[in-house]
């Protein structure tokens, strides 16, 4: 018996297989089932990928129980201090931290791809004044493919980091011209002098009538936000986009399966779904109202903002937000906004409450980010949209990471059939 394998004994036949264990240098090793159908007649069965391991991957690691997480190996806590978006997303694509030439010449790559084909313009247009701004990302996103044939071959990696580089530096411009269309206001054309999120707020916020400064803490806020939201290991979009680019679909068409995926409040459709609830709590003396109704299983509410599938102590992300969150309002907004007092006293009382505590339920990232969303001026049904716009970074070093894959082949999983046997068909009479 091999010391990296683990043996399986079928107690119904006897019959025993080995199978390799493939290690992680960090977190849980993998055993290799590959071959466990072929060998031994059985698929595993794991709804929700509680203990499955899609694929290999180098560019991010969580640790749910010590809340830890890294970018590339480095701690979030020391990028989100040091660093910015542009340098992160680069770490993110490329590997390693770049040097001052690099980080220029592909900033200024970003900054001069910003711009969206005029044709899109009428993109927007087709949709009704209140369609949501998700629905149109996912249809601009993936109309992307229908412009740029010149980056849509997979296997030329020249065509992959095109692609990438047009994916992060289009995607603000599509987000504000999607708000903009929303709120019947022309769209605002990209600033090359501004920073990655300076930008996105002088395209959303700008109006051709008016001058319009960005605000330096609005514009450190949503950098920070940013940076949190690149990337989070195998979540359920970037499950998507990795599934969808196993066929060989184009880059644009995969992220923009990726963004319908994070549109559910399960994921990244939380962060809207974190100011409803509160809106829907309305004062703090309803508060054990609302807990009540979460912990109560016949009950459909659950606290938004609350658990995650993987960490199960504090969210490294919503420790950081949460400082961010201070000192918005304290710049912006009102530091006694009723929604961020009532906010602290959930979390206070449900981080007190024996069900969350034994269940490890922390706010997450989500908990804390609508609330400086609101205090930028930033609509409700934009949250998930900001979310899409850094992680759009993720999603492309993912899928970028699994086309170069040797091991990569088509994401094609079995099932466990539960559905009547064979039977012939009735007619219509003998019904
Ligand atoms: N409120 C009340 N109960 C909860 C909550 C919640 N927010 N989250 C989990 N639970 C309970 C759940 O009912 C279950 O209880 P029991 O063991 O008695 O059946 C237990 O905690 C474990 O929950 P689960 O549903 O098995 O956990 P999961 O890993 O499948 O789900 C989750 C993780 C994030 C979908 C879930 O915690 C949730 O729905 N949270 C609210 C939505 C949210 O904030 N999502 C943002 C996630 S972070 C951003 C991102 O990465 O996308």
């Amino acid at each position: 018996m091999g010391k990296d394998t683990v043996t399986v004994t079928d107690n119904r036949t006897g019959r025993q297989v080995e199978l390799p264990i493939n290690s992680a240098t960090m977190g849980p090793d993998a055993v290799d089932i590959g071959r466990f159908l072929r060998d031994m007649g059985y698929c595993m069965y794991d709804p929700g990928f509680l203990s499955t391991a899609s694929c290999r991957s180098s560019l991010t690691y969580l640790d749910g129980e010590k809340g830890m997480l890294l970018y590339r190996g480095y701690p979030i806590e020391q990028l989100a201090e040091h660093s910015n978006f542009i340098e992160v997303a680069y770490l993110m694509l490329y590997g390693d931290l770049p040097s001052p030439e690099q980080l220029a010449e592909f900033s200024n790559i970003i900054t001069h791809h910003s711009m969206i084909n005029e044709s899109l313009k009428s993109f927007f247009h087709g949709f009704y004044h209140d369609a949501h701004p998700m629905a149109i990302m996912v249809g601009v996103v993936g109309s992307l493919s229908a412009f740029y044939h010149d980056s849509t071959d997979i296997a030329n990696p020249r065509h992959r980091e095109i692609a990438a580089h047009r994916m992060i530096a289009k995607m603000p411009s599509i987000a504000a011209a999607s708000y903009k269309h929303s709120v019947g206001e022309p769209q605002v054309y990209p600033d090359n002098s501004l920073s990655y999120a300076g930008n996105l707020l002088n395209m959303m916020f700008s109006v051709p009538c008016e001058k319009y400064k960005v605000d330096p803490v609005a514009e450190k806020a949503l950098d920070l936000i940013f940076i949190l939201h690149i990337d989070h290991e195998q979540n359920a979009s970037t499950s998507t986009v990795r599934l969808a680019g196993s066929s060989g679909a184009n880059p644009f068409a995969c992220i923009a399966s990726g963004i319908a995926a994070l549109w559910g409040p399960a994921h990244g459709g939380a962060n809207e779904a974190v100011l409803s609830m509160l809106d829907e709590i309305g004062d703090i003396r309803n508060i054990p109202l609302y807990l009540a109704r979460a912990k109560d299983k016949k009950d459909a509410f659950r606290l938004m903002g609350f658990g995650h599938r993987v960490y199960k102590n504090y969210d490294p992300r919503a420790r950081l937000i949460r400082n961010m969150c201070h000192e918005v309002l304290a710049e912006l907004g009102d530091a006694r906004d009723p929604m961020f007092e009532l906010a602290l006293h959930l979390e206070e009382i449900a981080l007190q409450d024996d069900y969350f505590i034994e269940r490890k339920l922390y706010p997450n990232v989500d908990f804390y980010s609508g609330l400086i969303y609101r205090a930028l001026g930033i609509p409700a049904n934009m949250f998930t949209v900001m979310f899409a716009i850094a992680r759009t970074v993720g999603w492309v070093a993912q899928w970028m990471e699994m086309i170069s894959d040797e091991e990569q082949r088509i994401g094609r999983p079995r099932q466990l059939y539960v559905g009547p046997t064979q039977r012939d068909y009735v007619s219509m009479a003998q019904r």
